[in-house]
């Protein structure tokens, strides 16, 4: 993805934040939005949801840009959340002190739940000329965040005794990914169905490969706590598998998020983008490094 796509993305999420603050908004609150928002990580998300927009025609450019931004809202949403005490208790979030550590944790609590309220109020801004997607649109970030299976469902399972590994992270990680393809292709007007499968493996990938980073991965260069998973005893790849095994069950994902790309035009740059993104979590030097390692003896060696 070129600097275009990521200055447009920059520009649509400061416009919608903009229009869901004001001058009549506690300015702490909107400091706290604007942190957790800016500087912004991959965002990954609002990337996907671009490319596959542009994949099925992209006739409503501002539909798509605002089904972009509030996926990005909703993460951002969740990262803060995620950092807060009562979940991974976290210091640090893209290099910067997390909402909490820097606003307090009544306003990081508002901050997550403001930035969710606000993902809603930018597609319904935007889907008035297109109420038929909206509805769709509104569906799929709900299912994507919501419970059985969405976000809220993946952090809840850290408070079972027992959760699947697989179903965990699907829900926590993968959901957003389903609605980020769906919803490119829904804010384009075509079928999202056939773009779930490119979510739904990609999602999953995505998590393993933040599971192989909080063990090989510098807390420096990921602007983030790492060691986390067992510091907190959370259901990890890495752990469950060895770290052997979560980089060959990560590549594995990434071959099926390869051919889980549908038939199109751009078929052959959405892989590219699979690639590059696969490459850029984990390189490959780094999976034949640790290819043969057992999960314990990642964090020592790296
Ligand atoms: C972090 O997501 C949390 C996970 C779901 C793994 P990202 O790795 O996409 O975080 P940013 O947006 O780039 O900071
Ligand atoms: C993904 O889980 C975060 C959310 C679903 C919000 P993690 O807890 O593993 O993500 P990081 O490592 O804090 O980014
Ligand atoms: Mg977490
Ligand atoms: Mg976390």
């Amino acid at each position: 993805m070129g600097n275009t796509v990521i200055a447009r993305i920059e520009q649509a999420l400061v416009q919608h934040l903009a229009l869901s603050g004001g001058p009549s908004a506690p300015p702490r609150l909107m400091a706290a939005m604007g942190h957790a928002v800016f500087p912004g990580g991959a965002r990954i998300r609002p990337q996907l949801c671009l490319a596959v927009a542009r994949a099925c025609g992209q006739d409503a450019p501002e539909l798509t840009d605002a089904a972009a931004v509030a996926l990005e809202f909703m993460h951002c949403a969740s990262l803060v959340h995620d950092d807060m005490p009562c979940f991974d208790d976290a210091d640090t979030r893209r290099g910067l002190p997390t909402v909490h550590k820097q606003f307090g944790e009544p306003l990081a609590l508002l901050t997550g739940d403001a930035l969710i309220v606000a993902a809603y109020q930018t597609l319904v801004r935007a889907g008035a000329a297109h109420p038929q997607r909206l509805v769709g649109l509104l569906e799929l970030l709900s299912e994507g965040v919501g419970a059985p299976s969405g976000i809220v469902a993946g952090q809840a399972w850290e408070c079972e005794t027992r959760a699947d590994l697989g179903q965990y992270q699907r829900a926590k990680t993968g959901a957003l990914f389903v609605a980020a393809t769906c919803s490119g292709a829904l804010s384009a007007g075509a079928d999202p169905q056939p773009w779930r499968a490119l979510g739904e493996c990609l999602g999953e990938a995505y998590q393993v490969a933040d599971d192989i980073r909080d063990v090989i991965g510098q807390a420096e260069a990921l602007g983030k706590p790492v060691g986390q998973d067992l510091h907190h005893s959370r259901p990890s790849a890495a752990t469950d598998l060895g770290l052997g095994g979560a980089i060959a069950h990560f590549e594995s994902l990434v071959q099926a998020t390869v051919d889980a790309v549908p038939e199109c035009a751009a078929a052959s740059a959405l892989r590219q983008l699979v690639r590059q993104e696969s490459e850029r979590l984990v390189p490959r030097e780094a999976c034949e490094k640790y290819r043969q390692s057992p999960a314990t003896e990642g964090r020592q060696a790296a």
